[in-house]
């Protein structure tokens, strides 16, 4: 079974961002794969790096929507792209020079990551895009991320998650190689 499965409920209604987050899902499915079936580093780390390039060209993508929608949350939202990218850039750097591997925590943050980015703020631009398109923009609907979220995504923002405190779990997510 896949690490990630796609479904609709993870669509943001951009055809553009949605083609993006569903390489990003096939990207971290891969390397999972990978990752059980035990294969050698070399080529785990060569896999994590197309993951960093790609959420690189990703998080550009969507900041050129938010500069040219004028989105409110644009700060919030390029610090959660810019840490996600300083985290695995550290672990990309240490996958690439042999002095650690890939391991189930490095799978558990890049899914946990995706899903509460995804859901807790990808979403939020959604919103916004949505609200200017029907002219309906009010501060109200561009409230605090539990106020956005609906049902069970509001649970699962609030939930405790590696995501909370992954820049000080870096050295959880790797196994040294000695
Ligand atoms: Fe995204
Ligand atoms: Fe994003």
């Amino acid at each position: 079974m896949s690490l990630i499965t796609w479904s609709d409920f993870l669509s943001v209604e951009m055809a553009e961002i949605d083609g993006q987050h569903k390489r990003m899902v096939r990207l971290i499915n891969g390397l999972d794969e990978h990752m059980r079936k035990g294969d050698a580093n070399d080529i785990m780390a060569g896999v994590f790096n197309g993951i960093v390039e790609f959420a690189g060209i990703h998080f550009a993508t969507e900041e050129q929507w938010m500069a040219r929608y004028d989105f409110p949350g644009f700060p919030e939202h390029v610090l959660e792209h810019q840490q996600f990218t300083a985290t695995a850039v550290e672990l990309q750097n240490r996958f690439s020079s042999n002095q650690a591997e890939v391991t189930a925590h490095t799978m558990v943050f890049l899914q946990d990551w995706f899903y509460h980015h995804l859901l807790g703020t990808d979403k939020l631009l959604e919103k916004h895009l949505h609200a200017m398109s029907t002219g309906h923009l009010s501060s109200s609907q561009l409230g605090s991320k539990d106020a956005q979220a609906a049902g069970g995504v509001s649970v699962m923002l609030r939930s405790p998650s590696l995501y909370d405190g992954y820049t000080a779990t870096v050295p959880l997510l790797f196994r040294r190689v000695v």
